[in-house]
């Protein structure tokens, strides 16, 4: 079947006005992953599977919000987008600006972002800005500017990235044909758990299906939401969520508590052992993505969440390919060899 616009697929759900016009790279629909042999090492008795949103055009979940935002901002007239970003809005706004023959401009905190996504900025033909200061500065700077200018905002903060980045909670309800009883995922500038629970409380209205508990999950060194008041000085190898002052923050909290879930922190060890695990499962994600999964194995070793016949979907929201340094930073470095067969063979035995 030919896969459709994303913003076509759902069209009734979704909340645009009627000037928009579609932008699209064929968005969404991604895997929802069953892990039976992680679900057991974790205990097992419940169902375990991973909405891989790495698969995304841009290689992020981004693209399911910046869809609606840039067709909404073409529709308006709008010339020049712009945003900050830890580096994966950055890449998305700056494909769908491509895809849209529109102007992009990133604003990024230098030598924070993981090179990936730099590189997929440049490669979509952004102007790549980059300040020496945080994500939380830079927010400050372009919200600043989009109201000077005629110059489209497309953070999380543009309501429309909200609209369409809810359409991963339809999808899921679609695919297990009912909402999980828990989802985990990161936050960071805490749009992505808001737009979650816009999408399933939208469905629960609609279909009156049940409703998850959603699980939070912030990195120890930027934990505004955990500590309950704004990080100055973020810091976490998982640099797409090393953010300060989340702009959706009391949303997100409000939404969690709704849910009967949280938010809680994992450090940057726990994050990397998962990104680990994850990869020896096939799936490959930047080390944010891996937080849902460790919030919620730290939920179960500590005995605070009660899985029993429950299914559990944890989102993993970018690709391992937006970060390869960090692989060569956390796992051993590749062998090199003699050209030689007995080499070969010695090496391939003695492992
Ligand atoms: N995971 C990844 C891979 C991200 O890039 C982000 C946010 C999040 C999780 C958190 O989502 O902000 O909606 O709570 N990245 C933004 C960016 C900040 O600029 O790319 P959130």
């Amino acid at each position: 079947m030919v896969q459709q616009p994303l913003l076509e697929r759902y069209r009734a759900l979704i909340n645009l006005p009627d000037h928009t016009r579609i932008v699209s790279l064929l968005e969404g629909n991604t895997p929802l992953i069953p892990v039976p042999r992680l679900a057991e090492e974790f205990g097992g008795g419940f169902n375990l599977y991973i909405k891989f949103e790495g698969l995304n055009p841009s290689g992020s979940f981004k693209d399911r919000g910046m869809t609606a935002a840039v067709s909404e901002a073409l529709g308006r007239g709008v010339t020049a987008l712009i945003c900050a970003s830890t580096g994966n809005t950055a890449a998305s706004a700056a494909a769908y600006a491509a895809r849209a023959g529109l102007r992009a401009v990133v604003l990024m905190p230098e030598g924070k972002v993981a090179s990936g996504k730099l590189a997929g900025a440049l490669a979509y033909g952004a102007q790549v800005l980059q300040i020496d200061g945080s994500f939380d500065q830079a927010l400050e700077l372009v919200l600043e500017i989009s109201q000077r200018h005629p110059i489209a905002l497309v953070n999380s903060l543009n309501p429309y990235r909200l609209e369409g980045q809810k359409t991963a909670a339809f999808e899921i309800i679609e695919e297990l044909g009912h909402a999980p009883d828990w989802l985990c995922l990161p936050v960071g500038n805490a749009g992505n758990i808001t737009a979650y629970w816009m999408g399933f409380r939208q469905y629960h209205e609609l279909h009156r299906n049940s409703l998850p508990r959603l699980l939070g999950v912030q990195a120890a060194g930027s934990a505004p939401l955990v500590l309950g008041h704004p990080v100055e000085q973020p810091e976490t190898v998982a640099t797409a969520i090393r953010i300060g002052k989340p702009a959706r923050g009391e949303q997100a909290l409000a939404a969690a508590q709704e849910s009967g879930g949280r938010i809680i922190a994992a450090t940057d060890e726990e994050i990397l052992i998962m990104q680990r695990r994850l990869g020896a499962e096939g799936i490959w994600v930047e080390p944010a993505s891996a937080a849902g999964l460790a919030g919620l194995a730290k939920e179960i070793q500590a005995k605070s969440i009660e899985l029993s016949g429950r299914t559990v979907v944890v989102v993993c929201t970018g690709h391992g390919l937006k970060d390869p340094d960090i692989v060569a930073r956390s796992l051993p470095l590749p062998t090199k060899i003699q050209a030689d067969i007995s080499t070969l063979e010695r090496e391939i035995t003695s492992y």
